[in-house]
């Protein structure tokens, strides 16, 4: 049996997708277990780039199922999309994707409404990706959300829909002064995405277990990252669901003894999108080089990143919060030629030095790094496995292997998928 989690270890951007799409390779199902369209995952396959938002990054190889599983909420016009436009660059995905029937659905009110919270909230704005993720969450949790079964099912739909929208247009109405929904209007539309979607829908869980029982290989792909988790991260500034590895056992159905390996995914710096509390971050010219050169402009949105510094004391705690493996560090070609390389290895908070992450928020807020340092590389051409990366490479890994606990499993050193070394392959 072996089964591999693949998890954001910071703030999201980690390079997830590109992780997850190179190690499909010795995988048979790909499976995203939360998040929605606020995830973007970047693939790049011999120079062609694509991004994916809910379609696991595994859907660009052949004869692999890829799995949309209970704990995501699905945006049916945007995974439509998505689908069109693989299959417009000749990737058909009709026989190798299946939606759990249990995923719950973000409805337009969603994405309304998370726009209208961070326009009341205003100053203090969580920064969102603005696509619904929070309300939708909030629905399913609340106990009035619209799943995957209910859109495939005309008059389980129509019923739901109507019942649901009397309670969400006296809350809209009462709390942002609006005109409130249109049952029949949002009907029509979403019931022939539902029509559409109808044949991917199956038991996810069970689906799962009948794969593992034949030995088939399960990966599990996170969107967001560990510090954005409801409960783990920088809470208010998060996500809204458990990006963590105890999400993929909620998220799909699976027991966490089936979980072989859990593989952290972390840039080599660190950046962050949205607000919230970054201890580690620059805002001097390493910090705009480490932008330019690393690209660092969200996926989704398409806003700059703010950059900094590697996390240690982050990284640390996201090896203790996911149970991590395994770490695989990405972008490390864009600090080529930078010199000198930080670490923060501690905080200092109101005069003490710690080396934890308080989930005070306020007490994470005032929280002031300490670095260590060690000699950069000049350069990763060339570099194609363990024995052939330079020498100040293989010091910046020890360095983060003594401090996490936790062995460097793969090093990403460019976007393509051929540009990865690997030390260790999960799934042997
Ligand atoms: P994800 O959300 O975790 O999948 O990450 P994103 O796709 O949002 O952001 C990562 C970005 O870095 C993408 O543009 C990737 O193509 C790119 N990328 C991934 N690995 C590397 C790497 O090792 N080097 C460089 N230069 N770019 C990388
Ligand atoms: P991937 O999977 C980076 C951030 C948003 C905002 C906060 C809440 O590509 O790594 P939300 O729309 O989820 O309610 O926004 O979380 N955020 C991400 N940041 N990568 C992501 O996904 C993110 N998804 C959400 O910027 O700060
Ligand atoms: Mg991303």
């Amino acid at each position: 049996m072996r089964n591999v989690a693949v998890i954001g270890a910071q703030w999201g951007d980690e390079g997830k997708g590109k992780i997850v799409d190179m190690l499909t390779d010795s995988a048979d199902v790909i499976v995203r277990f939360q998040g929605g369209s606020n995830a973007g995952h970047t693939l790049v396959v011999n120079g062609e780039k694509f991004v994916f938002s809910l379609i696991p990054s595994g859907a660009l190889h052949k004869n692999k199922t890829c799995l949309i599983g209970p704990g995501v909420v699905v945006d049916p016009k945007g995974l439509l999309q998505e689908m069109a436009n693989l299959e417009k660059h000749g990737y058909q995905v009709d026989t190798s994707l299946k939606i759990s029937g249990t995923t719950h659905v973000i409805m337009p009110y969603h994405r309304e409404m998370d726009v209208l919270f961070e326009q009341k909230r205003g100053a203090k704005k969580l920064g969102t990706t603005g696509k619904g993720i929070g309300p939708a969450y909030e629905s399913k949790t609340g106990r009035r959300g619209i799943r995957v079964w209910d859109l495939i099912n005309p008059d389980q739909f129509k019923q739901k829909l109507t019942e649901i929208l009397v309670d969400v247009n006296d809350y809209v109405k009462a709390m942002f002064n609006h005109q409130g929904f249109d049952a029949n209007k949002i009907y029509e539309e979403y019931s022939v995405y539902g029509q559409k979607l109808k044949k991917y829908a199956v038991e996810g869980p069970l689906f799962l277990s009948n794969e593992m029982n034949n030995n088939k290989k399960v990966l599990f792909e996170g969107a967001q990252g560990t510090m954005l988790d409801i409960d783990h991260g920088t809470y208010p500034f998060v996500t809204s669901s458990n990006t963590t590895s105890g999400g993929v056992c909620t998220g799909s159905g699976v027991g966490p003894t089936k979980i072989t390996e859990v593989i952290g995914v972390s840039k080599a710096y660190t950046t962050r999108v949205g607000e919230g509390p970054f201890p580690t971050e620059l805002f001097d010219e390493t910090g705009n080089k480490i932008r330019s050169v690393g690209a660092e402009y969200g996926a989704v949105t398409g806003r700059p990143r703010r950059c900094g510094w590697l996390d240690l004391v982050a990284l640390k705690y996201s090896a203790m919060i996911n149970g991590l493996t395994g770490i695989a560090i990405t972008k490390a070609d864009v600090l080529n030629g930078i010199g000198t390389i930080k670490f923060a290895t501690s905080y200092t908070l109101d005069g003490k030095k710690i080396d934890y992450v308080p989930s005070n928020l306020p007490e994470f807020e005032r929280c002031k790094p300490n670095f260590e340092e060690v000699k950069g590389w000049k350069t990763l051409d060339g570099a194609n496995d363990a024995q052939s990366i330079p020498a100040e490479m293989k010091e910046y890994i020890k360095f983060i292997e003594s401090y996490t606990g936790v062995k460097v499993y793969i090093l990403s050193i460019g976007p393509e998928r051929t540009q990865t070394i690997v030390f260790k392959d999960p799934f042997k």
